[in-house]
């Protein structure tokens, strides 16, 4: 039995919904089990159990008969301790292989707080003797949904400078953490995934132009200014804008260049940035 602690979101719900088409067996975990049973319908095979990630006897009870476990944790302030509760618990009913979904240049001493945060569960895990395997994707293509109302205004906000970014689509995650699930040579090893290409934020404000036929421009600000606009316009709390901001300084201090694991593991190439926005083009051409 696969378990998936992170089903709702973007990353665990793309497996889940990968597991599904491959009729594979699996068990998805949400705070609100009622609303992902909703979502699923009627007849789904997903076996679907309530247990919020606080509570670590809630989750023994939700990971008994487990195998594996893919853990896909928010970030939040509690994130950490959140996800030790789940490698314990897992550990716990003799789950043997843990997928952890987490971020670059995940280091004891990371100048972005959210990896600290990652390698603190990374080394726990590790500790714990179950099979640990990594996930460290750089950033979600999924994410730039977000900035669909300020595409629509004409403007990209960032502070990246003229470094350039790397996107990966979550199906490729989601793809990349199912063949680990499913091929034990695959297992207890850390990937580093990128998306197939590096984009510059003027070079992506000019494929937004030139996708929704309106102009955007790239608005570079300060870390300090982009900071005050992520909590003042985005309504982002502190600590989040906070790494946004971090991330964004890390991009700049290390150059983010594909790699090419997905296509290694998947044997087809990742899926590209122009093919995610032209399918989600509505969205971007009509937000309000
Ligand atoms: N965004 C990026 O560009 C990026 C890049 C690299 C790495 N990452 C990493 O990816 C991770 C986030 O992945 P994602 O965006 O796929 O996730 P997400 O969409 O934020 O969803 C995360 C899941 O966390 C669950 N959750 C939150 N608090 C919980 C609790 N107390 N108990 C049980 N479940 C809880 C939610 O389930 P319910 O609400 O249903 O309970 C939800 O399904 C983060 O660790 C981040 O550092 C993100």
């Amino acid at each position: 039995m696969i378990t998936i602690l992170g089903a709702t979101g973007a990353t665990g719900g793309a497996l889940l919904r990968r597991l599904v088409d491959i009729d594979v067996p699996c068990r998805a975990i949400s705070r609100h089990p009622d609303t992902l049973r909703a979502t699923l319908g009627a007849g789904t095979p997903v076996e679907v159990v309530g247990a919020d990630a606080v509570d670590p006897r809630a989750l023994r009870t939700a990971f008994a008969g487990s195998t594996q476990l893919f853990l896909a944790m928010a970030n939040s302030p509690r994130q950490v301790e959140l996800e030790i509760n789940a490698v314990d618990a897992a550990a716990a009913c003799g789950v043997r292989h843990v997928v952890k979904l987490s971020a670059p240049a995940a280091e004891p001493n990371s100048p972005v707080a959210v990896s600290r945060g990652h390698w603190r569960v990374e080394s726990h895990l590790r500790r714990t003797g179950v099979v640990g395997t990594v996930l460290r994707p750089y950033a979600f293509m999924q994410k730039l949904l977000l900035n669909a109302p300020a595409i629509a205004e004409g403007v990209l906000i960032g502070a990246l400078r003229d470094v350039p970014c790397n996107y990966i689509d979550v199906r490729d995650i989601a793809d990349v953490a199912l063949e680990t699930l499913l091929r034990p040579d695959l297992a207890g090893s850390t990937y580093a995934l990128t998306g197939p290409q590096a984009f510059r934020q003027p070079e992506l404000a000019h494929r937004f132009t030139q996708l929704t036929g309106r102009p955007v421009r790239y608005i570079d600000l300060s870390p300090e200014e982009f900071h005050a606009h992520l909590v003042r316009t985005a309504h982002m709390p502190d600590w989040l804008a906070s790494h946004v901001v971090e991330i964004q300084q890390l991009a700049i201090a290390r150059p983010e260049a594909p790699n090419g694991t997905v296509e290694a593991v998947l044997g087809r190439p990742a899926r590209t940035l122009d093919a995610f926005l032209r399918e989600h083009l509505d969205v971007f051409a009509t937000a309000p």
